[in-house]
C-alpha cells in the first residue's frame, strides 16, 4: 500500500503539515470530494502535545474549511477552557477531511481513503497525546471497543497514547451525557503528566531535585525521608538510592 503511494507521488509530498492541507484540499479521493464546498485539513499548533481527533466536517466546517467551528465545537472550546488551554494550543483533525452529506457517519471505504492524511498528520505531529472523540475516531485505534468501556482511559496503542471521549456532539442532544464529557477532559492534564513522568528517565528525574541551587525545605524533607540521609544537603551518595523513587516523588 505505502509502495503504491510513494509510486504516486502523494507520500513524498506529505513533508509538512501545510503540505497535507494543500493535498487535502484538491482531493478527490472518495466519493466525499463531489459533494463537499471546503475540505477541513485540520487545524492547530505543530508542536502540540495534544492532538485532538474528531469525526468529519459537519455543516459549518464545510461551509468555513475549518475543524469544529459549529455547535460541537462551541462545547468544544468550552472544553479545552477548563484544562487552561485554547484551540491555537492543540491540533484539531478529523477521520474525514470532507462532510458526510446529512452529517451520516463516513462510510468504512471513505475513512480508508482519507486515513493517510491522518496518519501522517499523527507521524509528524508525535502529539504526547491523541484525544479521540466518539465512536468513528475510537474505533481506528481500538475497532470494537464501546464507548462506555473505553472513555476516559489512556491506553498505549502502536506506540501511541490514545485517551477516547465522547463525542461532544452527543451532549447538543443529550444533556444528561455532558458532566462525564467535561470529566473526562479535566482529567487530561494528570494523563500528559503522567505520560511526562513516565517518560523521563528514571536517573534524570531523580536528579532534578538534586540539580536545583538551593532545595526548599520541604525538598530536603522528603529527599532526607527518601534517602535516609536526613535533611542535610544532598550529597553524591544518596542520588543512587533516589533513582528508585515513584514518579510522586519527582516534582
Ligand atoms: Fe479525499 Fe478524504 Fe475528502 Fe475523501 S474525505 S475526498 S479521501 S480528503
Ligand atoms: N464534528 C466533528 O467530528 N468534527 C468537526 O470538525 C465538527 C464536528
Amino acid at each position: 500500500m505505502r509502495l503504491i503511494r510513494i509510486w504516486l507521488g502523494g507520500w513524498t509530498l506529505m513533508n509538512s503539515l501545510d503540505e497535507i492541507a494543500q493535498l487535502v484540499r484538491q482531493c478527490s479521493d472518495c466519493e466525499l470530494g463531489r459533494t463537499r464546498n471546503n475540505a477541513v485539513p485540520g487545524e492547530g499548533s505543530p508542536s502540540a502535545e495534544l492532538m485532538i481527533i474528531g469525526e468529519g466536517p459537519g455543516s459549518q466546517e464545510d461551509l468555513t474549511g475549518r475543524p469544529f467551528v459549529g455547535r460541537a465545537g462551541q462545547f468544544l472550546d468550552e472544553l479545552l477552557g477548563y484544562i487552561g488551554l485554547t484551540r491555537g494550543d492543540v491540533f484539531i483533525a478529523n477521520m474525514v477531511k470532507c462532510r458526510p452529506p446529512g452529517n451520516r457517519d463516513p462510510l468504512p471505504a471513505e475513512v480508508m481513503a482519507c486515513d493517510k492524511y491522518l496518519e501522517r498528520q499523527i507521524e509528524l505531529l508525535n502529539p504526547a497525546l491523541i484525544v479521540t472523540l466518539g465512536r468513528v475516531s475510537l474505533a481506528r485505534f481500538f475497532p470494537g471497543e464501546s464507548m462506555t468501556q473505553a472513555r476516559g482511559k489512556v491506553r498505549n496503542k502502536d506506540g501511541r497514547h490514545i485517551y477516547p471521549v465522547m463525542h461532544p456532539a452527543a451532549a447538543l442532544y443529550r444533556q444528561e451525557v455532558r458532566p462525564g464529557i467535561i470529566e473526562d477532559f479535566k482529567a487530561i492534564p494528570g494523563v500528559l503528566e503522567g505520560i511526562r513522568n513516565a517518560e523521563a528517565t528514571p536517573t534524570a528525574a531523580a536528579l532534578a531535585p538534586a540539580l536545583a541551587d538551593e532545595p526548599s525545605t520541604e525538598q530536603q524533607l522528603s529527599l532526607g525521608g527518601i534517602s535516609d540521609t536526613g535533611a542535610g544537603p544532598i550529597t553524591e551518595a544518596a542520588v543512587p538510592e533516589l533513582t528508585s523513587e515513584p514518579p510522586e516523588e519527582k516534582q
